[in-house]
């Protein structure tokens, strides 16, 4: 990974090629960012959820489908581990990262942005949500040039700013 930066901001706007969905087991949409995504892609990602994942995703596993109207091309789906479920491995909420740069790879992207997976709903503590995320991209070997951490409101924005500068 060449870069990596914080972007306070709504990743459904992001001008990259691939933006990654914290998704849920079933694969058919929900609140927070993946409703975002669902309602700035349009129906398209839908269909395709459907058509691709006609079983849903495991938790930790990650798969795309077209960005629909969005400005990526592509949405690489993941579900993280739900905190406030009890499912609390870690490894789980690292696997995210991995399989979704590792999809994001063979697609071929060249930038990509990921929200805080499972930091919302699944209630995963933000300040090791944020960890997991750094870590696990700055040290993801791909072909990825450009990662984007996009943090939704001014304090996580602060503290993904903060962890990328004492990772790198
Ligand atoms: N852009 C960027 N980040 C966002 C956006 C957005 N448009 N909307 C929310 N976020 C942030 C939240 O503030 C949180 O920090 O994304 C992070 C992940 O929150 P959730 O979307 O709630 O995802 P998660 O905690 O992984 O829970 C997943 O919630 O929305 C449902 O269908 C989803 O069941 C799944 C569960």
């Amino acid at each position: 990974m060449s870069t990596l930066t914080a972007v306070h901001g709504d990743i459904t706007t992001q001008r990259v090629d691939a933006i990654v969905n914290a998704a849920n087991n079933a694969m058919r949409g929900g609140g927070g960012v993946d409703g975002a995504i669902h309602r700035a892609g349009g129906p398209a990602i839908l269909q395709d959820c459907i058509a691709r994942f006609p079983r849903g995703l495991a938790t930790g596993d990650a798969g795309w489908t077209t960005g629909g109207d969005l400005p990526a091309r592509w949405v690489v789906h993941t579900v993280g581990p739900n905190w406030n479920a009890g499912q609390r491995d870690r490894e789980l909420l690292v696997s995210c990262y991995r399989r979704a740069l590792q999809v994001a790879d063979e697609l071929g992207a060249r930038s990509i942005a990921f929200p805080l997976i499972s930091a919302g709903v699944y209630g995963w503590p933000r300040e090791d949500a944020i960890q997991v995320a750094v870590d696990t991209i700055l040290a993801a070997e791909v072909q990825l040039e450009d990662a984007r951490i996009v943090a939704f409101d001014e304090s996580a924005f602060r503290a993904v700013q903060a962890s990328i500068r004492s990772g790198a």
